[in-house]
Parts: C-alpha cells; structure tokens; sequence
C-alpha cells in the first residue's frame, strides 16, 4: 500500500561529487517498505509536475535513505534541500526483490547508481553472500557493504580501485558458486548479467530503469517486453507496478 505524504529531511550529503545520499524521516512509508521498492520525490519547485522516481537505499523504522545523482532539474532541486526541510513523496512504490531460502549463496552484483539500491537487500540476505561492486571511477558506498560482514570485491574500469574492468569481467574471472544474483546498474550491464546467468544456469533478479511519469501503473509510460516462461510472445510489463525487479531470464533485452 503506497501512501503521499510530507517527509522531512534528517540528514543530506554530497558523497563524490554529483551524488547524493539524503535520509528522509517518514515512516508512514518506512514501515512497509521492502528492497527493491522506490519512492517518487517531488521536486520543491511546483513548476516541475512529475515526480521522480528514486529506490530506497535503506529503511529502517521510522526512516528511508536514498542515494542519487544529479542529472537534470528535479535532482539538482532535491540536492538543495537542507535538513529540516520537508519534501512530498509517494511510496512504497513497486515490487522489491524475493528474498531467497537461508542458507542460499547470493551473489549480488551492481554498477554506478545501481549500486545503493541493494544495500538493503544486502542487509536481509540470510545465506553467503558476496557482493560484487563496479563503478566507473571513484568507488562509493563499498564501506556499507563490508561493514554488514560481505565478501565484497570491486572493479574500476579506471583500474584505481580493485579489479581493472566491469563488473561483468570480474563476474567471469571470479569462481563463485552463485546460488541465485540480484543485479541492478545499466541496462547493458543487466543485460551482459543476464547472458551470464543463463549460460551458467543461475536465476537472475534484475532491478529496471525506465522513464516514469505516474508512477502508479495508470499511464502505461514505463512498460518493457517481458516474456514469462511458457507463453508463447512477449508482452508489455509496468516497471513501475509489475517492477522495477524482473527475472532476467524473462526480460526480452533486445527488443
Ligand atoms: C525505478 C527507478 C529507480 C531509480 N532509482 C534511482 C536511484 O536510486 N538513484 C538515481 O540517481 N537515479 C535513480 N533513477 C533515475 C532517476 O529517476 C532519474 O535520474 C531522475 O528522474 C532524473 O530527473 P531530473 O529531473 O534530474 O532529470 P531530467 O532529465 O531533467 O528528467 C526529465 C524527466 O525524465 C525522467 N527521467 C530522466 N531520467 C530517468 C531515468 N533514468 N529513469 C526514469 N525517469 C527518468 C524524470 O522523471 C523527468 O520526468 C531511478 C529511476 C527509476 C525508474
Ligand atoms: S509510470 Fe505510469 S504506468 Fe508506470
């Protein structure tokens, strides 16, 4: 059940630059939100109708925290937002991740942006779980992830950090026995996941992006060609109500 409401910001930082990790006070939504689930934040400036969507990084009882990069006017209007300050948001929005059976070997892999949002799924894994990390440059978040007692490894495609490449090379240089992955990050780096999942024959949760207006499954704006197993065609799935986590098998990447 996804509410509206004012929520007040309790913490807000720059953490590298052009990202943000804001800590917003509202448990109306934090009470039922699980991993995998996003909100849409209002921009402060009314002028700008549509809200934009953005996953939860955290939650915890009476509060969410959601980490992202300002690209346009809404972000860089959620970036000035100051502690104490209120800001309209909807949620929980979405379909988060199936949680699997304890005593699963998770493998849980992100790129970029896609990186915050399986924090929290991090957080409730039960089995072994190795979290694979892959940023572009400067690495960001990581701590989070070996604070909760993760094997974490992480790929630079700059070679600062870590692994000198994607994600996906590291995937393949490493020899995990994966029970099931959780991925978020770009398409083409879920879409590569995937590919690998299959011809290893792993299940594969993916997290989509796709631009949204509604948010709500009412104006059919965020639909991806889903084909489920045992039907005959691909049809189109709302990333904002049937999603954003999709199996990738299912997942129709070229179309
Ligand atoms: C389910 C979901 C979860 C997301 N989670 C995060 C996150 O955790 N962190 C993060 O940094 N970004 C996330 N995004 C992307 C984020 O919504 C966009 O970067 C943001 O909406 C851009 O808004 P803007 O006004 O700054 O940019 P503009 O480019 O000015 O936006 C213009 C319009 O396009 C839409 N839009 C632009 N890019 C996207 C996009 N990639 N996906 C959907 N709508 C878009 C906006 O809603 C807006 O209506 C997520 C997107 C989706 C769909
Ligand atoms: S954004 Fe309107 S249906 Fe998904």
């Amino acid at each position: 059940m996804s509410t509206y409401c004012t929520a007040t910001v309790i913490n807000h930082e720059e953490i590298i630059p052009g990202v943000w990790k804001m800590e917003l006070a509202v448990p109306e939504i934090a009470k039922t939100a699980r991993p995998g689930q996003f909100i849409q934040l209002y921009p402060p400036d009314e002028r700008n109708l549509l809200a934009r969507p953005i996953s939860l990084s955290s939650i915890s009882k009476e509060s969410v925290t959601v980490v992202y990069r300002v690209v346009g006017q809404g972000t860089k209007q959620f970036s000035c937002l100051q502690v104490d300050d209120m800001v309209r948001v909807m949620g929980p929005l979405g379909n988060g991740f199936t949680l699997p059976d304890a005593g699963e070997q998770n493998v849980i892999v992100g790129g970029g942006l896609g990186i915050p949002p399986l924090l929290e799924l991090a957080k409730r894994l039960h089995g072994n779980t190795v979290a694979l990390l892959g940023y572009r440059e400067d690495p960001f978040m990581e701590e989070e992830f070996q604070r909760l007692g993760l094997e974490v490894h992480i790929a630079s495609q700059s070679g600062n950090y870590g692994f000198h490449g994607t994600v996906l090379d590291l995937l393949e240089n490493l020899t995990l026995p994966a029970g099931q992955i959780f991925a978020c990050g770009p398409r083409r780096m879920l879409q590569s996941v995937s590919m690998w999942a299959k011809g290893h024959d792993v299940p594969i949760q993916v997290s989509l992006e796709e631009r949204m207006a509604c948010g709500l499954g009412a104006c059919l704006g965020c639909g991806v060609k889903i084909q489920k197993p045992g039907e005959q065609d691909w049809r189109y799935l709302r990333v904002c109500k049937e999603g954003p986590v999709f199996s990738g098998e299912e997942v129709v990447w070229n179309g």
